[in-house]
């Protein structure tokens, strides 16, 4: 298949070159030509990831939505995360069975440390693209790694204009994940607030069908009081429902003062499709999150050793000690310590 677009793309440019160069050389000799067309065939070489790429985009072979494939990824591996799992199975087959969306999908995941918010976008990833978090039309920035000084706002704002719009028309469906949404310059944000809006397109791009996840920490304080109510008042956590978190986590995000996502008008504009929250971690996930790295690690599953690493780890508040500060995150090194 590649061939085939390489020689097409030869046939092309051949001719082309061909038309003015019968004109100047009639007497071309066979050993220049045969040298003029390796070197071609060199120069189209090193375009051949620019073919790859487009061609990767343009089949279903490469996008197709699996929403089994994406309830059974969230319900074996994403641990205590009811209301999380629930929200993006309903918001990714709405949007990805329609053909037309009025608006591109956004997503913003909030809560505690090593909950799984970048787990699941991963998750996502792979029930979406071929290739998961490889795929050439998923593309995660890191706030501070990215987009480190806020001296160089401008050169940013201007980058990541064109990256989104680059690669937006190479690929309708493609996926931008925005991680430390909560250190993000204002500034930033407000440079990527028209692609999330209703607009048919902007300068011949249509935004519509691509997907945009933030992840942040925000609202993560008052997500974990509303879980430990329910734990002092001996109810289940599976009780838990979004609109339950949904108030308090609004509160929290509108007040805090100091969170560049929240001067902007994301949430005033309705830009936001579903807000996703993330309940803090209990003694029980971290062990099934100890186990499920063994698994993956191919150890031997150990549950006296899974016991060890959840006892290891740090829970809070002071008196209740329910919640893992850290969550799930350092499973893996702790369990490098132990094997
Ligand atoms: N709810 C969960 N169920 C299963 N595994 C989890 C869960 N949460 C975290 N993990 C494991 O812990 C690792 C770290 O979690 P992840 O990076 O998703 O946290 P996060 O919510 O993005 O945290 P942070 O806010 O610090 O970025 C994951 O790769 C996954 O292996
Ligand atoms: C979708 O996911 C399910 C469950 O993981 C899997 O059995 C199935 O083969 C997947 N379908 C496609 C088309 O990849
Ligand atoms: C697509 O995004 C990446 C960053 O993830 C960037 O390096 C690349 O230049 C972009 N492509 C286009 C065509 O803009
Ligand atoms: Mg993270």
């Amino acid at each position: 298949m590649r061939l085939r677009v390489r020689s097409a793309a030869l046939v092309l440019l051949g001719a082309l070159w061909g038309a003015q160069l019968a004109l100047a050389m009639e007497a071309i000799s066979t050993s220049i030509a045969v040298g003029m067309a390796a070197a071609l065939t060199g120069f189209l070489a090193s375009y051949q990831n620019v073919f790859y790429y487009f061609h990767e985009c343009c089949r279903n072979e490469w996008i197709s939505f699996n929403k089994t494939g994406l309830q059974v990824d969230l319900e074996r591996k994403l641990f205590g995360q009811h209301i999380a799992s629930r929200v993006v199975v309903k918001a990714l087959t709405g949007f990805m069975n329609n053909k037309n969306p009025k608006k591109p999908l956004v997503l913003s995941l909030h809560g505690w440390t090593g909950t799984g918010k970048n787990f699941v976008s991963q998750l996502m990833a792979n029930n979406i693209f071929r290739r998961g978090m490889e795929s050439g039309f998923v593309h995660q920035f890191v706030a501070t790694a990215h987009f480190p000084h806020a001296s160089q706002i401008n050169t940013y704002k201007a980058q990541l204009q064109e990256w989104v719009r680059g690669n937006v028309s190479i690929c309708g469906r493609s996926m931008f994940i925005f991680d430390e949404m909560d250190k993000m310059h204002p500034g930033l944000i407000d440079s990527i607030k028209p692609f999330l809006d209703y607009y048919d397109n902007l300068d011949g791009v249509s935004y519509r069908q691509a997907t945009f996840v933030f992840l942040s920490n925000a609202g993560g304080e008052s997500i974990t009081r509303v879980v430990l109510d329910f734990w002092k008042a001996g109810r289940d956590r599976e009780e838990i429902q979004l609109k339950d978190l949904e108030r308090a986590m609004s509160l929290e995000v509108f007040n805090n003062k100091n969170s560049g996502f929240w001067h902007t008008s994301l949430i005033d504009k309705n830009l936001i499709d579903f807000f996703v929250p993330f309940l803090p971690l209990e003694y029980r996930h971290v062990r099934m999150c100890a186990l499920a790295e063994m698994e993956a690690q191919k150890m031997n599953l150990d549950e006296d050793m899974a016991n060890e690493v959840a006892k290891d780890m740090i829970y809070s508040p002071k008196e209740e000690r329910v919640f893992s500060v850290k969550g799930c995150k350092t499973i893996a090194s702790k369990l490098e310590y132990y094997r």
